[in-house]
Order: structure tokens, then C-alpha cells, then sequence
């Protein structure tokens, strides 16, 4: 009777884990929205392991740099990736950029996507307003997703009538080079929208893991309040930032330490996530305002991308 129940168990979740891999979408086409820092990247990598893409940005010039950037950086991966065989390298680039184009008006491209990743600005009703209007012109099947680091998947889902069809798909800088992708749930994010969602990851050759649609998610929830405690060690003068860096690179093992982080990230980007999240949870101690890197920001010194932060750069 066991061996009957086991085996009627067994077909009976095989033949479900069946029909819920056969309902899951093979995504091939992918509109990327927003050509930065972060968006060519993803780009990038999705062009570059078989799937076509668009990607979106408002001008053309902003477009041109992001096409050159990606140039760029394939013509890296490629001499890494072919040492052996520059000719292959050099194929790898063309055929990676003749999966690409490049469009101002998301709406005219949309029609074609099976995922549209949004990684513009990191303002709620900004990306609000961008789902909302491709809601309407995107096929059915169309899979939404946000790249935001802090905002909520879950309002931004609420903008379209695709809350179901709705994730996030959180990548790091720079996302050529970083393995991990975090792929957020809703509660309305269903299950074959999700595990479309991991199967992409992976044929990005990422890494995906999964997270509720909580603040930071995993990463930057653990990251930035250690950042912060960093900066508050040093604001109350129990160490130097350089003594603070060396403790974290030679006690810790962490390839940078926090104040060299902090600049590598952008003190600004720091700073918004860290006052949305005191807006949201005022009384929490690890989302209090942090005075020192407030002052930085106030005078633009955003770090790396200024040429000076916590500490000056060349
Ligand atoms: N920078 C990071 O380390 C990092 C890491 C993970 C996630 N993110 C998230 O990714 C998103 C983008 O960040 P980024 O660092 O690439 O920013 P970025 O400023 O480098 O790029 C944003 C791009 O979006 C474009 N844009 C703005 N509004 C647009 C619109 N309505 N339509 C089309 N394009 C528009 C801008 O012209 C710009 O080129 C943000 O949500 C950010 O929180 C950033």
C-alpha cells in the first residue's frame, strides 16, 4: 500500500512538475528599458547568451554611449573569454551586437517581448507611469519586471493589470561580471511567471535566489546597515575610514571595505535607498540618517563617479 501511495505520489508529482515546466515561458525576446549603467549591462548579457533585445532609452546620444559601452565591454569578455582564438572573439562580438537594437519609443517595441526589464530611474512614479502605459501594448504573455535595488515590486505591479505577470529581477554592478540575479515575488507574482524568471537567470549563467518583496531584498538589507554602521563608527571617532577599510579587507576577508564600497556604489544611490527606507520604517534603528555621508551628497560628492566621496579619486 505504502509502495502504491509512493508511486501514486510520485506520478502524481511528476506529471504536475510536467505541465507546470510546460506552462512556463521560454523567454527569447527581451526589451530592456533604460540604457545606463545598469540596463546595458543586462542587455549585454542577454544578447550575448541567444536571446534578441531592444533596448530603450530616451535620445538617441544616450543610446549611442550605451551601444559603445557594450561595445566595449565585449570586446573584454571576448579577449578573456577567446584567448586562444581572437577570430572567435571578434564573431562573438558581432554576433552579440546583431542581436541588438536600439529604440526611443518603448511602446513601438514592446509588441515583440516575452520580458520587459525596466531599469530607469529609481523613482516610483516614474516607473509607474512607464508600466502603466506599456501595459496596454505589451502581447498577454508579456512578463514584466523592475530592476529597482529599493522600491516596492508590489506598487509597481499594482500599476498594470498584470499583477500575476509581475516580478523583480534584481541584478548587480556590473552585471557582466556578477553572478547573482535576485528574483522577487509578490504575493501576486504567480508561480510559472517566477520560475520563467529563474530559468532566464540561469540561462544568463547567473545565479538566481529568491526573495520576498521586502526592503533590499537580500543583498543590500544585509549590505547598506553594515555600510551605515561604518559610517557611524567612524562619525562617533572610534576609528579612521582607512583603519575601518583594512579591518573589514584583512580581518573580514572582503575585497573592499565599506568606505571603498561606498564610493564604488555612489554615496547618492546610498543615500536614497537609506531615506526611502526611513520613510517607510521611521522607528528603526538601523534606517537612521547617517550625518557625514548626508554632508557628502549635499556637496555632490557622490564618490567614484564625481571623483570624490569619502575619499578623492583620480
Ligand atoms: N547602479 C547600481 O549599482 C544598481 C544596482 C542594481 C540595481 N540598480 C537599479 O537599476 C535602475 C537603473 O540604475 P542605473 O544605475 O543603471 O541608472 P542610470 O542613471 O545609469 O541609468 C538610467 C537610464 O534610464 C534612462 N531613463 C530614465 N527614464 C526613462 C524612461 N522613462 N524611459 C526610458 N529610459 C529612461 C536614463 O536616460 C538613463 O540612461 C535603478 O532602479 C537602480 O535602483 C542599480
Amino acid at each position: 500500500m505504502a509502495f502504491v501511495t509512493r508511486q501514486f505520489v510520485r506520478s502524481m508529482s511528476s506529471s504536475s512538475a510536467a505541465s507546470a515546466t510546460a506552462k512556463k515561458i521560454v523567454i527569447k525576446h527581451v526589451t530592456v528599458i533604460g540604457g545606463g549603467l545598469m540596463g546595458a549591462g543586462i542587455a549585454q548579457v542577454a544578447a550575448s547568451t541567444g536571446h534578441t533585445v531592444v533596448l530603450v532609452d530616451q535620445t538617441e546620444d544616450i543610446l549611442a554611449k550605451s551601444k559603445k559601452g557594450i561595445e566595449e565591454s565585449l570586446r573584454k569578455v571576448a579577449k578573456k573569454k577567446f584567448v586562444e582564438n581572437p577570430k572567435a572573439g571578434d564573431e562573438f562580438v558581432e554576433k552579440t551586437l546583431s542581436s541588438m537594437s536600439m529604440s526611443t519609443d518603448a511602446v513601438a517595441v514592446v509588441h515583440s517581448a516575452d520580458l520587459v526589464v525596466e531599469a530607469i530611474v529609481e523613482n516610483l512614479e516614474v516607473k509607474n507611469e512607464l508600466f502603466k502605459r506599456l501595459d496596454k501594448f505589451a502581447p498577454e504573455h508579456t512578463i514584466f519586471a523592475s530592476n529597482t535595488s529599493s522600491l516596492q515590486i508590489t506598487s509597481m505591479a499594482n500599476a498594470t493589470t498584470r499583477q500575476d505577470r509581475f516580478a523583480g529581477l534584481h541584478f548587480f554592478n556590473p552585471v557582466p561580471v556578477m553572478k547573482l540575479v535576485e528574483v522577487i515575488k509578490t504575493p501576486m507574482t504567480s508561480q510559472k511567471t517566477f520560475e520563467s524568471l529563474l530559468d532566464f537567470s540561469k540561462t544568463l549563467g547567473k545565479h538566481p535566489v529568491s526573495c520576498k518583496d521586502t526592503p533590499g531584498f537580500v543583498v543590500n538589507r544585509l549590505l547598506v546597515p553594515y555600510l551605515m554602521e561604518a559610517v557611524r563608527l567612524h562619525e562617533r571617532g572610534d576609528a579612521s575610514k582607512e583603519d575601518i577599510d583594512i579591518a573589514m579587507k584583512l580581518g573580514a576577508g572582503y575585497p573592499m571595505g565599506p568606505f571603498e564600497l561606498l564610493d564604488y556604489v555612489g554615496l547618492d544611490t546610498t543615500k536614497f535607498i537609506m531615506d526611502g527606507w526611513h520613510e517607510m520604517d521611521p522607528n528603526n534603528p538601523l534606517f537612521q540618517p547617517v550625518p557625514s555621508m548626508n554632508k557628502l551628497v549635499a556637496e555632490k560628492k557622490f564618490g567614484k563617479k564625481t571623483g570624490e566621496g569619502f575619499y578623492k579619486h583620480k
